[in-house]
Parts: structure tokens; sequence; C-alpha cells
């Protein structure tokens, strides 16, 4: 009985962290108007984004993930020979030996390396990442990254939303994940009812019950 109440607790326990209320997970304490919020979500506003962050972003930072390189290792002829060796996406040691002169050199003009954005959404998020790309000084104080998105709010939404369709699976591709996972878990308590009645049927030949 204890057992039963245990384990029941702890796979609840479980589920609640998984899939409700991830208590590990960084709080966030940004805000975003819910008109911008609606337009960040929507994948269908990926491939402006893209384009947006190509004109505002790309000078300075890399996606890597989609093949986007910023401006210095795109003047750079090596970038052409390794991407017909490795294809478009570059592997990242290589990326980060062949080009470390036009990396470092975007460092001494800004103090850092621009990071590269790949899996920027994962780790900060939506909020965060449109209040520091409106207002970097405001968010991080003292930091080389330019206000280059003032007063464009919509923009900048949309540049979020092609950032999550970068990192983030396509909506289709998340479907059929959790259609994986309810088939997963009822299968997991089909088996589970099945072997109970199985011994049950057992104890009773046995004369147990
Ligand atoms: C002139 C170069 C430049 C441009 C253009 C630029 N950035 Fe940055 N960005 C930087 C630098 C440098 C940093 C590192 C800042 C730091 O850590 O202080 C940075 C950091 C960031 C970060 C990380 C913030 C963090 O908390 O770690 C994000 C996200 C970002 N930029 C997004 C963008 C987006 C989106 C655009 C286009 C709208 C853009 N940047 C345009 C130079 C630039």
């Amino acid at each position: 009985m204890i057992k039963t109440i245990f384990f029941t607790v702890l796979t609840l326990a479980f589920f609640y962290i998984v899939w409700i209320n991830n208590i590990f997970a960084p709080h966030e304490k940004y805000e975003m108007p819910p008109e911008h919020r609606m337009i960040a979500m929507d994948y269908k506003n990926a491939k402006e984004g893209r384009e947006l962050f190509i004109q505002n972003c790309a000078s300075c930072h890399s996606v890597r993930y989609d093949a986007i390189y910023p401006a210095q290792v795109q003047a750079n002829p090596m970038l052409k020979q390794l991407q017909e060796k490795y294809g478009k996406v570059l592997p990242r040691d290589v990326y980060e030996a062949v080009f470390m002169n036009d990396l470092n050199s975007m460092k001494e003009s800004y103090g850092k390396i621009p990071p590269d954005l790949s899996t920027i959404y994962l780790v900060k998020g939506p909020e965060y990442l449109y209040n520091f790309i409106l207002e970097p000084q405001k968010v991080l104080p003292g930091t080389a990254m330019p206000p280059v998105m003032t007063g464009r709010p919509e923009d900048t939404a949309k540049i979020i939303a092609y950032l999550m369709s970068v990192s983030e699976p396509s909506p289709a591709e998340k479907a059929k994940r959790n259609i994986m996972g309810v088939v997963t878990i009822g299968y997991l308590i089909v088996m589970g009812i099945l072997i109970w009645i199985w011994r049950e049927r057992i104890l009773k030949r046995m004369g147990l019950h």
C-alpha cells in the first residue's frame, strides 16, 4: 500500500514538472505585450523574421544551424571552399578554428564576439529576447550590442519567431512527438493492466487468492 502511494506520488510529480510547471526552468521576469507575443510565437512569421535578421543582425551574429554567418566570415573566401566540403552548415570546431581571426577581429571591435544565436531562444526565451533586442542597454547595462531595432517591436517579434524556428522543432514535428508520447504511455498503461490481470490469474491458480 505504502509502495503504491509512493510510486503514484512520484509519477504524478514527475509529469507535473515535465508537462505543467517546470520548477527547474528559469522563471521569466520580463514583460512582453500579448500582441507581440502572438507574432513571436507564430511559425508563419519565421520566414519574414529571417529576412529581417539578415538585414539587421547578420552583420555581427551567426546562426550556424541555419548557415547564416557574420559579414566578416562571409567575406572570407574559405567559407565557400569549406561549404563545398562539409555542406552549408559547418561543424562548430571547423568553423571556430578556420575563422578564428575574423571572430577575433569582431572581438576587437565590440569587446566580445557576438554570440551565435542558433539556440538562444531555448536558453533565454521570448520575453528576454524581446526586451533585450529592443533595448539592450536597459537589460544588459554596458553591453556592446547596439540598439538596432529601436521603435520596431513587430519586426523584433518576427525575428524572435525566426530564432524560435531555428531552435525548436516545427509544429508538425511537435505534434508527431506528442502523439508518440501519448501512444507510448497508453502502451505502458495497457501492458500494466494486462500484467496485473495475468498475475491475479496465476495467484488464483496457485490457490493464493
Ligand atoms: C554591431 C554588431 C551587432 C549587431 C548588428 C547586433 N548585435 Fe546582438 N550582440 C552583439 C554583441 C557584441 C553581443 C554581446 C553582448 C554582451 O554580451 O555584452 C550581442 C549579444 C546579443 C544577444 C545575447 C544577449 C545575451 O543576453 O546573451 C542576442 C540575443 C542578440 N545579440 C541579438 C541580436 C539581434 C536579434 C540582432 C538584430 C536585430 C542583433 N543582435 C544585432 C553585437 C551585435
